[in-house]
């Protein structure tokens, strides 16, 4: 049994969600300064962090201009997937130096990932999943936290158990637990039961994520599962704020509604940020989509980004959307 490395102080106990296309080192800053106690990268792939190295290395360049982040984002964890195990550690030790922890993952259900024995395909192998974690805490001094699905089918819904077992084992400092199957996706519910049940059976802190959408879910999946802390998605990609206002609920039992105006104002902010990155100009359309969902005339905006080429287009659009409050009214 090895010894389990302590988390960093997190400010709070609400984190926001690795997201592929989403969580990108722009929005996750709009995270933090809103009161996100962890954030992370999406899921970044050992094998590119190994080529990358060699190729900016080559050009004196480094590792953080593929993995970006800021220092103001800390505590930021980097999530990894893939199974070499030698290029496992490798990246490991490539992204140490920058982030606060290592996130393994072990939940994405996408084809082309599970098809590389990566994601939520390593939850059917407990053997090669032990070897990982073995390697991965043994090649860093970092913590090395966990994040998985349940299982693949309903049938082994419970499969994510095992593997908390040799987790715990191996030294995984926390494991985040979306209580899904891969057959699932995103459909159904997430089964909160099965998070009171990896809390019971384990010693180490347990993050709770899945259907959190309201600052009132954070206290409620708290209170029926027990777990440490719990992890945003989808409520916070169109929504930073929602960290404020979980924390300001945490702490009083109230908080403040955000309008319209006030998330296209956060989106602004996340647009200034955006041009310290290099962030594909799709993914950022992808944001201003976000953003603009569930408020009254949301849909007109959206259909017209379909059509801006650039940043300043785009911002104009949305300059427009924001100046013409009482054309599109709000709804939250
Ligand atoms: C667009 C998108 C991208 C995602 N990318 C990742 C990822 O890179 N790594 C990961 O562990 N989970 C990823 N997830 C899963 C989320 O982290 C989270 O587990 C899931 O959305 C459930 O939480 P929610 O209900 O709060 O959204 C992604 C989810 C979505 C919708």
């Amino acid at each position: 049994m090895v010894t389990t490395r302590p988390l960093p102080v997190f400010s709070s106990k609400v984190f926001f969600a690795p997201m592929a296309g989403v969580s990108d080192p722009a929005l996750r800053l709009l995270c933090c300064e809103n009161g996100a106690g962890l954030v992370f990268t999406e899921l970044t792939s050992i094998h590119a962090i190994v080529a990358k190295e060699k190729e900016l290395g080559l050009q004196g360049r480094g590792i953080h201009e593929f993995v970006q982040f800021s220092e103001k984002e800390r505590p930021v964890a980097v999530q990894l997937f893939g199974s070499d195990i030698d290029v496992l550690v490798k990246a490991a030790k490539i992204v140490e130096p920058y982030f606060d922890i290592i996130d393994y993952n072990m939940g994405c259900p996408a084809p082309h990932i599970t098809c590389q024995m990566a994601g939520a395909a390593l939850l059917q192998k407990p053997e090669l999943t032990r070897t990982i974690f073995r390697a991965l805490v043994g090649a860093v001094s970092k913590p090395v936290t966990l994040k998985m699905r349940c299982g693949v089918k309903e049938s082994n819904r419970l499969l994510f158990l095992d593997i908390a077992k040799i987790a715990c084992d191996e030294g995984i400092s926390m494991i985040t637990l979306h209580p899904r199957t891969v057959d699932q996706g995103y459909s159904g519910k997430a089964d909160w039961s099965l998070i009171k049940m990896l809390k019971e059976s384990v010693s180490i802190p347990v993050c709770g994520n899945g259907d959190v959408c309201s600052p009132e879910d954070v206290i409620k999946m708290m209170n029926e599962t027990g777990c440490d802390y719990v992890m945003v998605g989808r409520a916070a990609c169109n929504n930073p704020f929602f960290f404020s206002q979980a924390n300001e609920y945490i702490r009083t039992g109230r908080y403040a509604a955000i309008t319209f105006q006030e998330r296209l104002r956060h989106f602004f902010v996340y647009l200034d940020y955006s041009s310290n990155y290099s962030i594909n100009f799709a993914n950022i359309k992808m944001q201003a989509m976000n953003f603009t969902k569930g408020s009254v005339g949301g849909a007109r905006v959206r259909e017209k980004l379909i059509f801006v080429h650039n940043v300043e287009e785009l911002r104009l659009l949305l300059e427009e959307a924001y100046d013409a409050k009482n054309n599109y009214g709000e709804r939250n």
